[in-house]
């Protein structure tokens, strides 16, 4: 029996590279080159599968001009780069790889929050620039997490470990979500209080964007929500870049009328607003909130697992689609 046809669109671990080779013929691009829509188009022609990453944009266009293609595995939780309804009315499986990243996606929600509010990369900075010359009790003073209010928006499976993890902190958790969880999920996620985004923005000292991307969520937080927090509070990250307005945040951010920022994620990645680096009070980073070895690695496998099902007739563990 000849096995179907797979692109494997981005660089991959070469041992689940090996896996999907047992199972498909497979083109793969370990150069990691960032094809076009144009050249995805051409590279999925005669392509049965996909397993791709967020930088792949599986749209109407594509699907049209892939009549063969039967399903597209996202290596990633978040899939804003798939149009599911399109995929829908193409019979197209889409998968993601949700759960296997949560926990390690919290503890860098945590870093890049605790490095945000203590401006650890700045004071880093200002030391290797050598300007280091005594100790004052002004330096690098910011606000303290521990005791604090702690404000998640987005209370998915992410948003809920970042809320567990408080609990050793001794903050208050306010959360703000589609809808709200049951009690005994808020109970877990350190009581969590469900409020208003706007009462969330007014009475947080550190607020996390958990939540996926859509036309619903894009800039979620715009100037008149960045007017609502604290000239103290922080606000990071890790989410998608789409969700804040950036030319309201680098206003917020240099007029001070919040302390500072933690980003992960940019509306056009890996562009980024050039402003964000002449500021001192945001912390900057590459979209590496699951990059632990472990993690990547479950999700590749993960994407893999939903690839070989799918494309052998079975359902998908993480079908996004019906
Ligand atoms: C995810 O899984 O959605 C991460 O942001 C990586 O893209």
């Amino acid at each position: 029996m000849t096995k179907p046809h797979i692109l494997v669109a981005r660089a991959i671990f070469p041992e689940v590279l090996a896996r999907l080779a047992e199972h498909f013929e497979v083109e793969s691009n370990q150069e990691d080159e960032i094809y076009s829509q144009q050249q995805l188009t051409g590279r999925l022609q005669g392509k049965q599968g996909a397993l791709i990453t967020g930088s792949a944009r599986i749209n109407e266009q594509v699907l049209a001009a892939v009549p063969g293609l039967r399903m597209v595995a996202n290596m990633a939780v978040g899939y804003d780069n798939i149009d599911t309804a399109a995929c829908e009315r193409f019979q197209v499986l889409a998968s993601n790889t949700p759960d296997v990243l949560n926990e390690t996606t919290a503890d860098f929600g945590w870093a890049l929050m605790m490095a945000t509010a203590r401006r650890i990369t700045e004071a880093e900075h200002w030391l290797r620039a050598g300007k280091w010359t005594k100790w004052r009790y002004d330096s690098f003073i910011g606000p303290d997490l521990h005791g604090s209010t702690l404000g998640i928006i987005g209370m998915g499976r992410i948003g809920q470990a970042i809320a567990r993890r408080s609990t050793g902190f001794n903050m208050q958790v306010l959360y703000h979500n589609r809808s709200r969880l049951a009690p005994e999920l808020e109970q877990a996620a350190n009581q969590a209080q469900f409020v208003s985004k706007e009462q969330l923005l007014r009475e947080s000292d550190h607020v996390i964007l958990v939540l996926p991307y859509s036309a619903a969520t894009h800039h979620t937080i715009a100037g008149a929500e960045l007017a609502l927090m604290k000239p103290t509070a922080t606000l990071t990250n890790i989410a998608r870049g789409g969700i804040v307005d950036d030319q309201a945040l680098i206003h917020a951010l240099r007029n001070k009328t919040i302390a500072a920022a933690g980003l992960d994620v940019f509306e056009n990645e890996p562009a980024l607003h050039p402003d964000f680096l002449g500021l001192t009070n945001v912390v900057l980073t590459p979209h590496i909130a699951s990059a632990s070895e472990k993690t990547r690695l479950a999700m590749a496998n993960c994407a893999a697992d939903n690839l070989i099902a799918g494309l052998s007739g079975q359902r998908p563990p993480n079908l996004l689609t019906s």
